[in-house]
């Protein structure tokens, strides 16, 4: 297990837009496997690559389901709309309300390159949302509705 440094608000890389990943090797794994670790011992639901300072579009979330890796997620689907309260690992002691779809279809790859789609609704779909805009250097604080 090898726990990665959190990237906080106020370091610029937050904000820049994650790089396609082309190559599905053992870096990639072992990315996604301290990327989990990582997220687990903050006590955290979802986290993206670029939180530990490195530009590769890809997350590991777990909301108490079982372990979802995604490398090259994309949002294919949107249905309904939700608003409930979120928190993020490089926002501390922010919470507020953000408006997201209540449900989300997401095509993929896993960690081999092979092609996945990952369905999602609820906190699920909050979660997919969230990771993926920290890939497109997006953080929700940015979206909240009403702060806590
Ligand atoms: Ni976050």
């Amino acid at each position: 297990m090898a726990l990665r440094t959190i990237r906080k608000k106020g370091d610029d890389i937050l904000y820049k837009k994650s790089k396609e990943v082309k190559i599905f090797d053992e870096k990639l794994a072992q990315l996604l496997d301290d990327m989990y670790d990582t997220m687990k011992n903050a006590d955290g639901v979802g986290l993206a690559a670029v939180q530990v300072g490195v530009l590769k579009r890809c997350l590991v979330i777990d909301i108490g389901e079982g372990r979802i890796e995604l490398v090259n997620p994309v949002i294919t689907e949107r249905e309904g709309e939700q608003t409930g309260q979120e928190g993020c690992l490089s926002v501390p002691d922010v919470w507020g309300d953000v408006k997201r779809p209540k449900k989300v279809k997401v095509s993929a790859f896993d960690r081999k390159g092979k092609s996945i789609i990952q369905e999602g609704e609820d906190l699920l779909a909050v979660a997919l949302c969230h990771e993926i805009d920290h890939l497109n250097g997006e953080l929700f604080d940015d979206k909240i509705i009403e702060k806590q």
